[in-house]
């Protein structure tokens, strides 16, 4: 099981952004703390931020073939990107959002969620913890 864990805008800034809302963990917490889940899933993960659209469809496309799931937190382009909706849906790997915030209770804009039309579930405001309830569900629940 190889596992793809998509990160979008703003999430490299974790720990020093708006700390009381994504806490104060930083990005290279979030990394070892996923890096954990797939050792204990027995799954391999390769993790990769952006800050730019494009790159991230470029990721996404990139997947196929490769990854049997895709883990996304979309950050901003959640709530704007149909290009990395279309290219979710080109690649039609199972895929699975998660924000680390609970977005259904900030602003009405962060209500919408392109990316998570062409997920199979959504984990918002569990921290990183939704990380690893989205790779669980993606590699079967299954533990080493
Ligand atoms: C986020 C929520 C988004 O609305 C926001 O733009 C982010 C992070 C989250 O993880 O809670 O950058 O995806």
């Amino acid at each position: 099981m190889k596992l793809l864990i998509i990160n979008g805008p703003n999430l490299n800034m974790l720990g020093v952004r708006e700390p009381e809302i994504y806490g104060k963990r930083d990005y290279a917490a979030l990394c070892g703390f996923i890096r954990n889940c797939a050792e204990e899933l027995g799954a391999e993960c390769e993790i990769f931020q952006s800050n730019h659209e494009g790159e991230i469809v470029d990721k996404i496309q990139s997947a196929l073939g490769k990854f049997d799931g895709i883990v996304i937190n979309p950050a901003a382009y959640t709530h704007t990107s149909v290009a990395i909706l279309d290219a979710l849906k080109a690649v039609a790997l199972p895929a699975v959002e998660v924000h680390i915030s609970d977005v259904s209770a900030r602003e009405p804009f962060r209500r919408i969620s392109y990316a998570g039309m062409a997920c199979v579930k959504t984990f918002a405001g569990y921290g990183f913890d939704g990380y690893r309830m989205a790779m669980e569900l993606l590699a079967g629940g299954e533990r080493k």
